[in-house]
């Protein structure tokens, strides 16, 4: 291709998106247009219209849910944080090694404040300039960033505030600095399974042969232990499951009656996924005043919330070869309930 339309062409591509600079530390990029992405409202009415009621589990991250998702973290019945936390820990020496000092942190979802200062640590040890790049739809630049900008006096944030495709995209066109590209909490197992394909695929296209790929992921384990984790004796995953719907009624004037509705979460062994959902537990009508819609309930219908996929060892190293990912490394906790990779491009 020739030069001038690769500048072109990045030329264009900053021009879609506007740069905030908050001081010499912390900026962010945000697109000029907005999305032709549906609203909270208009996802929920359609999602609430459908003959399978579903709502998205990306709407249970407001700052209620946010927290129920820290208590979660917490609870020692899900196992999956604390794992990938340990497993993490014990690849700092590796890491260290296999990294230098030309790799950006990238952060697709604007991360758990422990998992990513395990990183930023080991980037702190051989860098004299860190940078880090999370991107997210929503607010990435809040109070974490100031936090993090506090504890390490090296450290630049560029948040992009985008879909992890686009930003993705975004970065690799923006220079052609080395990317460590991080998507943890096994946040893979909420995609339906061709979603999947289809979201690696486009992350592997945007990667340069430099870049590096950092992914954890939950694996198949017994029966007992995943519905545990998914449906804890404190209830606090209830309440994180229950609280879309007070965002309803918050947002959008929706009566929902969160006595009226059961959290249902169950591992599915053939399908290799906990399924979750909303039970009502009544025949009832809701209504959602902003959109002036009626949706009506039977008794026991489900409105599903959430699919968290678990994977074995042999499946993801086919999917990982079907994206065209070389595999560079696999590290497990001793119980082998998960799985963090390290991966390139072919
Ligand atoms: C953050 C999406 C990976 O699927 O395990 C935790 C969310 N849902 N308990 C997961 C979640 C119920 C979590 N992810």
């Amino acid at each position: 291709m020739p030069s001038q339309f690769y500048y072109l062409s990045i030329l264009e591509k900053n021009l879609r998106y506007k740069k905030y600079v908050i001081d010499k530390k912390l900026c962010y990029f945000k697109p000029h247009a907005t999305k032709i992405e549906k609203s909270f409202s208009e996802e929920v009415i359609f999602g609430l219209g459908l003959k399978k009621k579903m709502i998205q589990p990306k709407f249970f991250y407001d700052i209620r849910g946010s927290d129920l998702f820290d208590k979660i973290c917490a609870l020692s019945e899900y196992y999956l944080a604390r794992t990938e936390i340990e497993i993490l820990n014990n690849i700092r020496e590796e890491l260290t090694m296999i990294l230098d000092s030309e790799y950006r942190l990238v952060e697709l979802g604007s991360g758990s404040a422990t998992k990513t200062r395990i990183i930023l640590d080991v980037l702190d040890k051989i860098q004299s300039k860190i940078e880090y790049f999370p991107i997210d739809i929503s607010d990435i630049l809040a109070e974490s960033s100031e936090i993090l900008l506090d504890s390490y006096s090296n450290l630049h944030i560029t948040g992009i505030i985008d879909t992890y495709e686009d930003g993705l995209q975004f970065i690799e066109e923006y220079d052609d600095k080395k990317n460590l590209i991080l998507f943890l909490g096994s946040s893979l197992g909420n995609f339906a399974e061709t979603d999947t394909m289809h979201f690696l695929k486009q992350i592997n296209k945007t990667m340069k042969r430099s870049d590096l790929f950092l992914i954890g992921l939950d694996l198949v384990k017994d029966k007992k232990i995943l519905d545990k984790a998914y449906d804890d004796s404190q209830g606090i995953t209830s309440q994180f499951n229950l609280n879309v719907l007070q965002r309803i009624n918050d947002g959008l004037g929706g009566n929902f009656d969160l006595n009226k509705f059961e959290h249902r979460a169950f591992y599915n062994q053939e399908l290799q996924r906990i399924e979750m959902y909303l039970k009502s537990k009544s025949e009832q009508i809701v209504h959602i005043s902003k959109t002036n819609t009626d949706v009506k309930f039977n008794k026991n219908e489900l409105i599903h919330t959430e699919y968290s996929h678990k994977y074995t060892i042999p499946q993801i190293k086919q999917m990982m070869n079907q994206c065209n990912f070389k595999i560079n490394n696999m590290w497990f906790d001793s119980n082998q309930y998960y799985c963090v990779l390290l991966a390139s491009k072919f």
